[in-house]
């Protein structure tokens, strides 16, 4: 194989339930344990595995839905539809996504790597627990338009869900917490870990050049204060400066909270992978990096909830960076591509 995958996953081969026959005289496939190994240079997880310990079996349950058509009411928009791994799984022919008949949504599909490191989910925060985001997209009308109760009509009278239900959990019951245990199993694996930057940061002889360097440095004064530590995110809500789009009226966190304080504040997301989750911002409004570093110097708008950080000490505002200062920068953005992430067969469709 070209690309030897990082190995972040330890297989242990327990063959416990092997033994174990269920009501339907079916022996469940062994099922070991997948563990999940934090990289030397990320911080502690926050999704709790004890609740729901990833295994190889429902791992392969929750990669099969994340590709299936039938998690939706068109029999076609799977999750893998809007979440493209060649692209860090977002989407890109659209700016923001499209869904079920083709009808828009309005926000840009997020990538999905590192999300058991995230205290909670989607621009706004709308989820706060992993198992509990996939409700979301499922019902959401212009995304996949089904309900939960027919997915299982629909899984339980499959020719092989009911069986592969059993390798995952024991026995042939199709149900909302096991489709989403399952869902987030696939996703919590999902870690991004091997980029350029995370060897240089592990110190595995890899080297930045020097304008990469340059960029780094840069990004730690002018970016870090909000894409903060290894995931480039310090998880916070924040307005930077967005104008409003007046078709999608947007207010981000506030529609969570209910908060005036929270208008228009939307995740800081984590820059991993960024060089390919274009187009960027919560409403995909910038195709490229060059057109968001711009932004930040020229394009930021006032507002009563917008971040202190971006106004300047004579008031004006927007960070101070200069054009050749911008071109480093990106070049260190591009230093968080991990194409081991990227291309790993784990996480393919096929
Ligand atoms: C029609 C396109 C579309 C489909 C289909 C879709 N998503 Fe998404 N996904 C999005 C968009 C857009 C967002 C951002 C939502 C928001 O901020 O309101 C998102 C956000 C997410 C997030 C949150 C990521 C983060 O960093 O917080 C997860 C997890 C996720 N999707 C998983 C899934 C799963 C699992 C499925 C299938 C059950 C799915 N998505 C189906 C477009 C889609
Ligand atoms: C005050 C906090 C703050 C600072 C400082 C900041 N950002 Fe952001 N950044 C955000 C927030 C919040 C978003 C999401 C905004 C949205 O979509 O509405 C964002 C979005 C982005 C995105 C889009 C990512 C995506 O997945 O769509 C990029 C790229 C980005 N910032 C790069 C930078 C760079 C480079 C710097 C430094 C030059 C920087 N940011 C400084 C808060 C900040």
């Amino acid at each position: 194989m070209k690309y030897v995958s990082y190995i972040i996953v330890f297989l242990i081969y327990s063959c416990s339930g092997i033994e174990d026959v269920n009501d339907d005289g079916y022996t469940p496939m062994p099922n070991p344990k997948l563990v999940f190994q934090i990289p030397s240079n990320f911080p502690e997880i926050t999704y709790d595995l004890t609740q729901n310990p990833p295994t190889e079996k429902g791992f392969d349950l929750g990669k099969k839905l994340f590709y299936d058509g039938k998690l939706a009411s068109d029999g076609v928009v799977s999750c893998g539809f809007c979440h493209i791994q060649e692209f860090a799984f977002t989407h890109h022919t659209h700016i923001t996504s499209h869904g079920v008949d083709g009808q828009i949504g309005e926000r840009n599909a997020q990538p999905l790597h590192n999300l058991a490191f995230m205290e909670d989910f989607t621009w706004d925060g709308a989820a706060n627990f992993l198992d509990s985001q996939f409700i979301i997209p499922i019902t959401a009308q212009e995304e996949m338009n089904e309900t939960i109760s027919n997915i299982i009509i629909k899984l339980e009278s499959d020719e092989n869900y009911p069986r592969l239900f059993a390798d995952a959990f024991g026995d042939d019951e199709v149900t909302t917490e096991r489709i989403f245990k399952a869902l987030s199993q696939f996703i919590v694996m999902m870690a991004s870990a091997n980029s350029k930057f995370d060897k240089w940061q592990r110190e595995e002889s890899v080297m930045l050049t020097a304008d990469e360097d340059a960029g780094r440095v840069l990004f730690d004064s002018k970016c870090a204060s909000c894409h903060a530590g290894t995931l480039q995110t310090d998880q916070s809500y924040r307005n930077n400066g967005l104008p409003l789009d007046p078709e999608f009226q947007d207010y981000g966190r506030e529609r969570v909270t209910g908060l005036p304080e929270d208008r228009q504040k939307f995740k800081v997301p984590s820059l991993r992978n960024v060089e390919m989750t274009f187009p960027y911002m919560h409403d995909g409004r910038f195709n490229s990096l060059e057109d968001v570093l711009d932004f930040y110097t020229d394009g930021i708008t006032q507002s009563s909830t917008l971040d202190a950080q971006l106004i300047m000490e004579d008031s004006s505002l927007g960070l101070d960076i200069t054009d050749d200062e911008k071109v480093k920068i990106i070049l260190f953005l591009k230093t968080l591509t991990d194409n081991d992430f990227i291309l790993d067969n784990r996480f393919s469709e096929f």
